[in-house]
């Protein structure tokens, strides 16, 4: 397993704090991931992807960067879930963030001509996966001590878009989860928030980049006149995880260029 001695890892916000990512293996999760292990985390990187988690584990500990450990599974797989939380808990004795961004995109035509395939496998991996997830890290951490969870929205779990209706259900029903898990949760300590990210130069993106017009008209929603990257996600993340976010709980913070200010 990639790991490095604890002692090796260097100080910083989240020091000796156990911080899993879900999807770290590829683009906002991996950026997430190296920037808890730079201010000293201890991070789970997990994803389904075996040789992406290995990679992105192993180049944390490479050098003494940070300490970090792989794990493969589908987040859909809830007793994968819990065993993975399970193995932290054995060896680190908590867990105190849960950043749950393991997620696909949707079909991206009309309503009416999503493959029903389509629909159930974006809606088990975007919102059953979250909640497996969440339903696994709350009892650990109030058991802990307490914790904070930041899930992944998207400015499309805010506002509504053509052509896009089966991701966008996925990520209002993140924000459903995340809403309603802060009003049972943040009284016993264990903060729950989202990031609702605009468009993110990621593989995500681009799967369809070839198609004509799809990258020109995702920018033009941008006020800020770019597309993010996934730096700008992971400070936001980073923030709604650390004690300078203390009174927010329950809030999908839009990090967006502007996107959903119109
Ligand atoms: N890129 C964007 O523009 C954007 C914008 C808003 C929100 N988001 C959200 O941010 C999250 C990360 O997106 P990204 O752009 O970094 O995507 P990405 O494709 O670069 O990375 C996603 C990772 O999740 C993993 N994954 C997929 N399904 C999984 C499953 N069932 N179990 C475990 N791991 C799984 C993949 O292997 C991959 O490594 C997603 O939830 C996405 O919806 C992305």
């Amino acid at each position: 397993m990639a790991t490095t001695d604890d002692s090796a890892a260097p100080r910083g916000t989240f020091t000796g704090k156990v911080v899993l990512i879900t999807g770290a293996g590829s683009g906002i999760g991996e950026a997430t991931a190296r920037a808890f292990a730079a201010e000293g985390a201890i991070v789970a990187v997990s994803d389904m992807s075996a040789e992406a988690a290995e990679r992105v584990a192993s180049e944390i500990c490479s050098g003494g960067a940070g300490t970090a450990l792989p794990f493969a599974l589908d987040v859909r797989d809830g007793a994968a879930v819990a065993a993975m939380i399970d193995a932290l808990v054995s060896r680190h004795g908590r867990l105190d963030i849960a950043v749950n961004n393991a997620g696909i995109g949707g079909s991206g035509v009309p309503l009416a001509d999503i493959p029903e395939e389509n629909f159930d496998r974006v809606m088990s991996t975007n919102v059953k996966g979250v909640w497996q997830c969440m339903r696994h890290e709350i009892p650990v951490m109030l058991r802990t001590g307490g914790g904070a969870i930041v899930n992944l929205a998207s400015a499309m779990g805010l506002v509504g878009r053509a052509n896009s209706a089966d991701y966008v259900a996925t990520k209002h029903a993140v924000m459903g989860l995340t809403r309603s898990a802060a009003l049972e949760y943040s009284a016993l300590g264990v903060r729950i928030n989202a990031v609702c990210p605009g468009v993110i130069d990621t593989p995500l993106i681009q799967v369809r980049a070839e198609k004509p017009g799809f990258l020109e008209a995702l920018s033009a929603l941008h006020p800020i006149g770019r597309f993010g990257k996934v730096d700008d996600v992971a400070a936001a993340i980073l923030w709604l995880a650390s004690p300078q976010s203390s009174f927010v709980t329950g809030i999908g913070l839009p990090v967006d260029g502007g996107w959903t200010a119109g």
